[in-house]
């Protein structure tokens, strides 16, 4: 694939939704700065970055971090709602809620934030089902796109892992044409069946109740 303008950093999708409950309101205005990305860092504990982009209702996030108490994880998410569904889970009701360690949300687009992220500094990056954007005249929305391989690759750590799931034949091809034309990541795993330590998503199941099929892609970084 040949060298390709980058799409700008413009979203499409919907970052309202329906009026917020009084609850919602407030862990946004007071659990959210307690675990806002860049403003809190990790605690000390933390020995490498993970990324995960569009975490929609939060439950992948939430499990990655729980299990995996040295990773730091970054959930990006710009629909408020899903926000709020992120934090909602990691604050009890009728508790004083304790931020994770290791989870910070950040609320903006995640294509600048990785672009400004050092070389070789996160360790894994996840992209499970993105939006599909799946007309062609709308193929430049799509996060897997030819322009972000080359920041995706600097910023891996050797060794490093991006892991993307897509239910949508459209997308599914397109990534598979961008895997293709690029010789920067190796591509680890292609599979139809998720692999055992990869979380569920909310789409996946939605996915799977509607007989769509996920396929399931692990790059990885030169070692
Ligand atoms: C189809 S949903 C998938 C949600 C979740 N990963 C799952 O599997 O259930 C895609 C999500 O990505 C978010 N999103 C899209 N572009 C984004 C971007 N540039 N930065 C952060 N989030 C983004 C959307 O708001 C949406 O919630």
């Amino acid at each position: 694939m040949t060298s390709v303008k980058p799409p700008p950093d413009r979203l499409y999708g919907r970052i309202t939704g329906k009026k917020l409950r009084p609850r919602q309101e407030w862990l946004l205005e007071h659990f959210l700065p307690r675990l806002s990305w860049p403003q809190i860092p990790f605690a000390p504990t933390v020995t490498e970055t993970w990324l995960e982009v569009g975490f929609g209702g939060g439950e992948h996030a939430a499990a990655l971090a729980q299990a995996n108490p040295q990773a730091g994880l970054i959930a990006a998410e710009v629909f408020e709602p899903g926000i709020c569904s992120l934090l909602s889970r990691l604050a009890p009701e009728g508790a004083d809620p304790i931020p994770p360690p290791n989870l910070r949300i950040f609320t903006d687009d995640a294509r600048p934030l990785l672009r400004a992220m050092q070389d070789k500094s996160l360790s894994k990056l996840f992209l499970m089902f993105p939006d599909p954007w799946p007309k062609s005249r709308h193929a430049k929305r799509r996060f897997v796109h030819p322009a972000l391989i080359a920041d995706i690759a600097r910023i891996l750590a050797p060794g490093g892992e991006w892991r993307i799931a897509s239910d949508d034949p459209t997308y599914q091809a397109w990534t598979d044409d961008v895997i293709a034309g690029q010789s920067s990541l190796h591509l680890a795993v292609r599979t139809k069946i998720r692999p055992a330590s990869w979380p569920p998503t909310r789409y996946e199941a939605k996915a799977l109740l509607a007989d769509r099929q996920p396929i399931y892609w692990s790059l990885r970084a030169p070692d």
